[in-house]
């Protein structure tokens, strides 16, 4: 039996993801029994390099995502609406759902998560946060046994780039985005990256896992990248440090948003820190627990190849859940989830 996949968004990392779902030899024979039945896309007729999908391809999102057919939709749209009708549109019609779209899934993540319970369904997200890092089932799940109480990381690609690049090679700002841009690190509209907005939603996301409250989006004290100058950067070199946009979330279990330390700054690194060491499009988040102690997540942090990784495991995952007898289990909620410059970690 074949499992029958909906793709919403045909860009850099719905690509990638049809790229694997399209090439399964060499890697799980699961990948065999699942296929890509219809592709969803806002420009048709904008070139693509998986031609060949132009057979299945619609601009009635809809009509995808109410497809008697499909049995998992996978969201790699991004930004805020229709993204977020369509899931849940898609669950409503007890689809299980794969998204990359932590925009979405920080802001609405408890209004989804509340209808996919109803529905019986998985909503799962690995894509959302670290590109090809696992990082939210390991939070989810192998941590469980902790107080988490610190997470701190590297969480958006394009801006460690770009400092990466200013840092090593004395590089223009804008020069630099454009290459992001065509690398396909950047969001759609870079402001969300170069603003520390997307950082945002996945520290939002990521504290709402490991403190289990209700996280709200808006709590997060955010500032980008643009005011970083190169001047900045040599004197932070002078004095023993490197310049990263960190995302940050401190506190404990059940602790409200409004009282947990949530933000997004470029913060002075010590370059003996872990963190100063993750360079170019590398992300890392760094979680901190009782009784684990320190452990560091580390990979690719956006890009289509890392992004698809995660989103094809997703749907796999849940392809293995259908495969097997058991019920589908009722999903653990994810709730939707101080402004220092420069500060020391
Ligand atoms: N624009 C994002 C980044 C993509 O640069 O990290 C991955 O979420």
């Amino acid at each position: 039996m074949a499992f029958k996949i909906g793709l919403l968004g045909l860009g850099t990392v719905g690509t990638g993801t049809a790229q694997i779902l399209l090439d399964p030899s060499g890697r799980n024979p699961l990948l065999e029994e699942i296929v890509i039945h219809r592709v969803g896309v806002r420009s048709p007729d904008k070139p693509r390099s998986v031609e060949f999908l132009s057979g299945v391809m619609t601009t009635d999102l809809e009509s995808i995502v109410n497809d008697p057919d499909i049995d998992i939709v996978v969201e790699l749209l991004g930004g805020l609406e229709p993204a977020r009708s369509l899931i849940l549109q898609a669950i409503n019609h007890k689809k299980h759902v794969v998204t990359a779209n932590k925009a979405v899934i920080a802001r609405y993540g408890d209004e989804i998560y509340a209808a996919a319970n109803k529905a019986g369904v998985y909503v799962l997200l690995e894509a959302a946060v670290g590109g090809g890092i696992p990082i939210i089932k390991p939070l989810k799940q192998s941590l469980g046994a902790n107080r988490i109480n610190n997470i701190i990381g590297i969480v958006n690609g394009t801006t460690n780039y770009i400092l990466t690049q200013m840092t090593l090679y004395g590089a223009d700002f804008d020069d630099v985005l454009a290459e992001a841009q065509q690398l396909g690190y950047a969001e759609a509209d870079p402001t969300a990256d170069v603003d520390g907005l997307d950082a945002a939603d996945k520290i939002a996301i990521l504290a709402s896992l490991g403190f289990g409250g209700k996280v709200k989006r808006e709590d997060v004290y955010c500032e980008g990248i643009r005011q970083v100058s190169a001047a900045d950067i040599i004197y932070a070199d002078k004095l023993g440090f490197v310049i990263k946009l960190l995302a940050i979330a401190k506190g404990s279990r059940g602790e409200a948003s409004e009282t947990l330390q949530l933000r997004v700054h470029p913060t002075l690194v010590s370059k003996t820190h872990p963190l100063a060491n993750i360079n170019g499009v590398y992300n890392a988040i760094l979680v901190e627990g009782s009784p684990l102690g320190q452990v560091m997540f580390y990979g690719p942090g956006a890009g289509a190849g890392p992004t698809a990784s995660s989103v094809v495991s997703d749907v796999m995952n849940i392809v293995a859940i259908l495969k097997s007898s058991g019920p589908v289990q009722t999903l653990d909620p994810l709730l939707s989830c101080v402004h220092q410059h420069y500060c020391q970690i």
